[in-house]
């Protein structure tokens, strides 16, 4: 299928920053959907004002996303092919459940959970039409090993991963594919979280590399190349499958 239009969530963000400027450079169309920042895909933005549509919106709330996003494509003629789904809340607070601000567990819920429902409801639609679409949603190796401090994290992350078994039964017969990427450690640029959040991961990832059997964090390009295939035409018969890009390990 020609013309294919890829919508990227988290397009501001660590892997969707990276993922965005991969696929442009293999000849996608792009609509970049980011949140409150996008210093990171600006320059790219202002190089390709054909090719690169940003929205930027609060995942969470449908209506906007959606009229944003129907507003793009009535404007631009684009056809949506493919969804890579990898924006997310995270825990900061770091807490045990019992001492978690209900608020804080809610708004993660909200994003990573509602925020996927969302952006589905969105897309599918425009996949449906054209019985075509390849969908990538973001999980973590923490849905099936938990976090312990981070549990609405990882419980939305396995929200996620159950909800795309059912959207891969529900939109086989329209040649929907969907699959979960769930990676454990990504390396990535640190230096804008708090210095309370690098501790947290300081530590938590000098443990888990000891159990790595590959003694290393994954690569954005491990990733990238995972997610190729998978919103590729190839993969014609991979669909509700959950992926775990963890060196190996459990
Ligand atoms: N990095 C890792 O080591 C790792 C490990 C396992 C799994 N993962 C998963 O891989 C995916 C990508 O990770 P990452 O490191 O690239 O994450 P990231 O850098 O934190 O990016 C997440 C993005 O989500 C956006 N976002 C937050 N709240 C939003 C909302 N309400 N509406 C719309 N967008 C919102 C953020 O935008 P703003 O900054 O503007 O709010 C940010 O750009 C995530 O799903 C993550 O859970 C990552």
């Amino acid at each position: 299928m020609g013309n294919k239009t890829l919508i990227i969530t988290g397009a501001n963000g660590n892997v969707g920053s990276y993922l965005a400027s991969r696929f442009l450079q293999r000849g996608r169309k792009l609509i970049l959907i980011v949140h409150k920042n996008k210093q990171r895909i600006e320059d790219l933005e202002a190089t390709n004002p054909q090719t690169v549509r940003v929205l930027a919106a609060d995942l969470s709330k449908l209506e906007r996303v959606k009229q944003k996003f129907d507003q793009i494509i009535e404007q631009t003629g684009w056809q949506p092919t493919e969804l890579i789904h990898t924006s997310t809340a995270r825990s900061h607070d770091f807490q045990a459940l019992v001492n978690t601000d209900e608020h804080l567990w809610q708004r993660i819920l909200m994003v990573n959970i509602m925020g996927t429902y969302n952006i589905l409801k969105t897309v599918l639609p425009y996949f449906k039409q054209k019985k075509y679409g390849r969908i990538v949603l973001f999980g973590s190796n923490v849905s099936r090993i938990g976090l312990p401090r981070g549990t609405a994290y990882s419980a939305s992350k396995a929200a996620i991963s159950n909800l795309c078994r059912s959207v891969a039964v529900e939109e086989a017969t329209d040649k929907i594919i969907i699959n979960t990427i769930s990676p454990g450690p990504i390396k990535i640029d640190e230096s804008h979280f708090s210095e309370s959040y690098r501790k947290f991961r300081e530590e938590y990832y000098k443990e888990k590399l000891k159990e790595i059997p590959l003694k290393r964090c994954a690569t954005f390009e491990d990733i990238f190349g995972l997610c190729r295939f998978l919103i590729s035409e190839e993969n014609s018969y991979i669909t509700g499958e959950e992926f775990f890009v963890t060196g190996g390990k459990l």
